[in-house]
């Protein structure tokens, strides 16, 4: 159960996480890093929970950035890897709990493994209804848009579209987000203070949160407290406050 009482009506209905701080959680106890990851994972699985027990419609979660490729080979395969394992685990979770899952970013660049277990948890999970889980994996919130124009230029050029058509409505069906809300709330762990390419298009109106807490260590009280400061702010989207 929520740790406080929230008013129902003001939950958010889409979160964003930017999960970071697992290296130094692992650093700071002396251990590598991959464990930092294993315990990020962890609680990464915790969130879906969290989420659906509070009837959240939809989380989005920041799990590899089209930068963290720049990372020592050692702990990209230890990512690919944990991202294989916790996905072929949590397989069986989506279905009881009825959740969609959908992956934002180019998945074709991982290991054909990982590629095949993405397609088949979309495929499989395709009519669930409860909640939507993205996880951006290979995502960069500046590589999205682009992707978006070349294909809305093609669309162009092949005289499906007119330039007139276009409008941010029409412009967001070529996202990955393509169909869903944008977040309501994004919070990012770790202590930084940047978006850092997370959602950039989909966050122009989100409500931001920064923790010191490293993500290992994000509990659901804390996620509760934030809730609750959510619910308290009033968001105006550039009018006036009623
Ligand atoms: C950022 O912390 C975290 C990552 C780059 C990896 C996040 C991945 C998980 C939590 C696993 C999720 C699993 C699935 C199946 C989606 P960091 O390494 O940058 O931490 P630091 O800033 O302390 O170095």
């Amino acid at each position: 159960m929520p740790s406080v009482d929230i008013d129902k009506n003001s939950l958010p209905d889409h979160v964003g996480v930017i999960m970071d701080g697992n290296g130094r959680w692992a650093q700071r106890r002396g251990f590598p890093r991959s464990k930092g990851h294993i315990e990020g994972a962890k609680r990464f699985r915790k969130m879906i929970f969290c989420c659906r027990k509070r009837n959240i419609k939809a989380l989005t979660v920041y799990a590899f950035s089209t930068e963290n490729w720049g990372r020592p080979k050692l702990e990209v395969d230890l990512l690919i890897k944990l991202f294989k394992t916790q996905l072929q685990s949590a397989l069986l979770d989506f279905s009881d709990e009825n959740i969609k899952v959908n992956f934002l970013g180019d998945v074709s660049k991982f290991p054909d493994s990982l590629h095949m277990l993405i397609k088949k948890i979309v495929k499989i999970s395709e009519n669930n209804k409860k909640m939507t889980l993205n996880i951006a994996l290979n995502y960069g919130g500046r590589a999205e848009i682009v992707n978006a124009v070349k294909s809305l230029v093609s669309e162009y050029f092949e005289r499906k579209v007119s330039i007139a058509e276009i409008d941010e409505n029409k412009f967001s069906n070529f996202l990955y987000t393509k169909g869903q809300s944008d977040p309501d709330l994004i919070i990012r762990t770790g202590g930084e203070f940047r978006l850092s390419n997370f959602l950039l298009w989909q966050s122009a109106y989100s409500e931001l949160f920064f923790t010191k807490t490293l993500w290992p260590d994000f509990k659901e009280s804390e996620f509760d407290e934030i809730l609750n400061e959510y619910a308290s702010r009033k968001r105006r989207y550039g009018g006036i406050q009623a």
